[in-house]
């Protein structure tokens, strides 16, 4: 190395040793005659001290700025006592310099890189100079965690007895799922492979290979729209084993998890994670990945309201719908905007309006008080525990739709509460959660028709195998979620390995014409009939598990070079066009939306 200590290593011990120290200048300090830099790179900083007698002092001086990179040659010197920097860890000590040696002179950066003031900038000037971003303590520190949870789950698996096998990105398409990525071959003109969403179908025929245990952390790529958790490629810790059931799985990753938060935090977190089915996480949290560290709870009053004389409700009901209440407590003094905000947020889920009671002292305001009676009114004040300062709200839907409705103006009401005090939501708690018992399929209003609520590969429940025939709607698959402090974390199941029960699911359950089965999975199809284990698996996304590690909101600041919301890399700048000569060789004509053209 050229160096014999990083910059955050030196400790008065070493007063007296000749040491090379190479990095970042971070700031120069000219104290007239002599001049400071503190010189730095990802383990921390230490104090250089340039005196004029050294050899090239003004040449050193006068080129150098701010996040150039230099060699230092020099002695390790107490610092004076007046002079020692308690909140460094190599506070005690400076380097006097004997040589410099300049590696690289930096221009002035486009933003300042100190944490506190960047994540002010303008969030695509930092994309653009996103080595810069990442220069900061709290990036390296970021990429420093990721890369210790991947190694954590690494090591548990290996120890475990499981293989790392990588399986090809370039695979085909698929018809559930994301949309893909697609890929011309250049071989086979007009022919394309789609960039693999998850390894799925590779793992499952892992395991009728035989490997029994298999892991990847695999790329992952989804053309979808892009959130605060989602990136268009992403990485999953992926995992597939034979011979095993649902509480098997549970036990992997539940260690896998203690052995993360473990190395990457050191702490301990408790085990086994408690279990909640998918119709009680949609009832009490009205969403399938309930943040369970604080209450605010929903309560059906579908029986109280059959027969009210509030027709709204009661038409609903008569419907088939139901009448769900959640209490908001202490959030009786939300303002005019931002109830208007939560009716919004009510409505973008299909709402058709938000109703209220807001509770002022022992009374209650409300659009729909006049049309409550006294009992209705008893039952909301005992089963929602109603009190001076609380406000309640109403959804009317039917069953998931109102669920998911208060799912949503419980989490906002939450921020809301947190905002004013009222409610504390603590980083530090890790509410893992498995969340069970999935609907084998469910309804995708986008497409019209019902969909594998996970993936066409999942089991279902024994019991409910039945109902394949009958009433496959009610059947529930062996599909299970790993929940995090509000975040999916991870998802997988218990696969079918019966060739007839596969083609089954695929043909009369989720109505994929034969063709299409036989194109798509055929080959699938064909392997389990050539001797197929019982095998199930699960997938983590490293990003999610990586931004809750360290308190991030979102997935970007995990990700060392993430794509903008239009998914583009702004420092590389793609994607960009290809040449006529790129496209000539791929057998691709590009044909521009009009308006583009
Ligand atoms: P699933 O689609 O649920 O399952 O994905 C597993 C996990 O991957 C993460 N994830 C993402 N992270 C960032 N950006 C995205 N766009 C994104 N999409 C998903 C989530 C999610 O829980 N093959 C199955 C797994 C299995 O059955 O074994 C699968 O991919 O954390
Ligand atoms: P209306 O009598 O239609 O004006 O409704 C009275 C109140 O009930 C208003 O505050 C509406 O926002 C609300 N409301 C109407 N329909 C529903 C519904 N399906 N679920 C919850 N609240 C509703």
């Amino acid at each position: 190395m050229k160096r014999t200590h990083t910059c955050g290593q030196i400790r008065i011990g070493d007063v007296g040793s000749s040491v090379t120290l190479i990095g970042w200048v971070d700031v120069i300090r000219d104290h007239g005659g002599i001049s400071f830099i503190d010189l730095r790179d990802r383990e921390g900083k230490t104090q250089i001290l340039l005196h004029p007698e050294m050899p090239g002092f003004e040449a050193v001086i006068s080129a150098v700025k701010p996040e150039s990179v230099i060699q230092v040659k020099g002695t390790v010197k107490a610092r004076e006592v007046a002079n020692v920097n308690a909140n460094m860890g190599t506070g005690e000590v400076e380097v006097e310099a004997a040589e410099v040696i300049i590696e690289n002179i930096a221009q002035t950066p486009p933003f300042p890189m100190e944490d506190g003031k960047t994540e002010k900038v303008n969030e695509d000037l930092r994309l653009q100079y996103r080595y810069l971003d990442l220069r900061r303590p709290s990036m390296y520190g970021f990429m420093k965690t990721r890369s210790v949870a991947v190694n954590a789950a690494r090591a548990h698996l290996n120890e475990l007895g499981f293989l790392e096998i990588e399986t090809p990105y370039l695979f085909k398409s698929t018809p559930e799922g994301a949309r893909e990525f697609l890929v011309p071959s250049r071989v086979n003109p007009g022919q394309f492979y789609a960039l693999s969403q998850s390894p799925q179908q590779y793992k499952q025929m892992l395991m009728v290979a035989g490997m029994e245990r298999y892991y990847q952390i695999a790329r992952c790529f989804r053309d979808e729209d892009l959130r605060a958790d989602r990136q268009p490629e992403f990485s999953q810790i992926d995992i597939e084993a034979s011979f095993i059931d649902r509480e098997d799985m549970y036990a992997i990753v539940e260690g896998m998890m203690k052995r993360i938060w473990k190395d990457a935090l050191g702490v301990d977190i408790q085990t086994p994670f408690p279990r909640m089915q998918f119709q009680d996480a949609m009832n009490r949290y009205g969403v399938d990945k309930p943040d369970t560290r604080y209450a605010l709870e929903i309560v059906d009053f579908t029986e109280e309201f059959r027969n009210s004389a509030f027709k709204v409700f009661a038409g609903i009901i008569a419907n088939g719908g139901v009448v769900k209440a959640m209490n908001a407590k202490g959030l009786g003094d939300a303002t005019q905007g931002e109830m208007k905000t939560l009716e919004e947020a009510a409505k973008s889920l299909g709402a058709k309006g938000l109703a209220f009671i807001r509770v002022n002292g022992t009374e209650w305001k409300s659009p729909i008080l006049k049309f409550l009676s006294e009992e209705e009114k008893a039952a909301l004040a005992s089963k929602l525990d109603i009190e001076d300062g609380d406000m309640v709200f109403f959804a009317a839907e039917k069953w998931e739709r109102a669920c998911s409705i208060l799912g949503r103006v419980r989490t906002d009401s939450a921020k809301l509460l947190v905002s004013r005090g009222r409610l504390s939501i603590p980083a530090d708690k890790y509410n893992f959660l498995w969340v069970i018992e999935f609907p084998l399929m469910s309804y995708d209003e986008e497409q019209g028709r019902f969909v594998a609520t996970h993936h066409p590969f999942t089991a279902p429940v024994p019991e409910d195998a039945h109902l394949l025939d009958t009433n496959p709607h009610a059947v529930r698959g062996q599909h299970y979620d790993c929940v995090l402090n509000g975040w999916e974390v991870g998802g997988g199941s218990i696969r079918i390995h019966q060739p007839e029960l596969q083609k089954k699911v695929f043909e009369d359950v989720l109505k994929i014409p034969t063709d299409v089965v036989e194109s798509r999975f055929g080959y699938m199809l064909k392997a389990f009939s050539y001797g197929a284990p019982p095998h199930g698996g699960i997938a983590f996304g490293v990003e999610r598990l990586a931004a809750i590690l360290t308190g991030r909101s979102g997935i970007r600041d995990v990700v060392a070079f993430p794509k903008t919301q239009k998914g583009q890399d702004l420092m590389a700048n793609s994607p960009s066009e290809a040449t006529p000569r790129q496209l000539k060789d791929l057998h691709i004509a590009v044909n521009l939306p009009q308006q583009q053209a």
